[in-house]
């Protein structure tokens, strides 16, 4: 199948609100993503397949450290290397906006992005305990070394 991963657009916001439906609790709001679009801060990447959105992924970029928000892919296309191609270009993207590391909240429980996470040198660095809405602990992990 012919991925396109590319910068998300404007008019990009209903798919990616209807990726966000299918892959987490926390369901942010169309609104939301609106006004991720005009935050100078936000970076979102998106992967598409005959122009229908399949995933994305968006980080903030404060100072030298980028802050994954979300990254999610729909069940029909996962294991299918697409969270690994936007998460290449997240990388890419917050090194040429001075980022030297990347840091993001995972549930405990989260098996498949933990191991995402850990094939892509992501290290535990803490727990926030309770930090899910159902008292699920959050697990830091951080990437260092971004040009490497
Ligand atoms: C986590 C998620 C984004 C992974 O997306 P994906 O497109 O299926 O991941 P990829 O196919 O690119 O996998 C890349 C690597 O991640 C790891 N991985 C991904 N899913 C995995 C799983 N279910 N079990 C074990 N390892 C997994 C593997 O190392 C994999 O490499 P491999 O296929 O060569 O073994 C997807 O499961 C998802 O959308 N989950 C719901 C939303 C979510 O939890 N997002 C993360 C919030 S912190």
């Amino acid at each position: 199948m012919k991925i396109n991963v590319r910068p998300m657009k404007s008019n990009d916001i209903h798919g990616v609100f209807l990726v966000d439906q299918q892959c987490f609790e926390h369901n942010w709001t169309i609104e939301s993503y609106e006004s991720e679009v005009n935050n100078m801060l936000a970076n979102y990447i998106v992967a598409e397949i005959n122009g229908e959105i399949i995933g994305f992924g968006g980080f903030w970029a404060v100072i030298d450290e980028a802050q994954i928000t979300n990254i999610g892919v729909l069940e029909n296309y996962r294991r299918c290397g697409v969270a690994q191609n936007l998460l290449n270009k997240m990388v890419n993207l917050a090194f040429i906006k001075g980022c030297l590391s990347m840091t993001l909240e995972v549930r405990v429980d989260n098996k498949p992005a933990i191991a995402l996470y850990e094939a892509n040198r992501f290290e535990k660095a803490g727990v926030r305990s309770n930090y899910y809405d159902n008292k699920i602990d959050g697990i830091i992990m951080w990437r260092y070394n971004l040009g490497e």
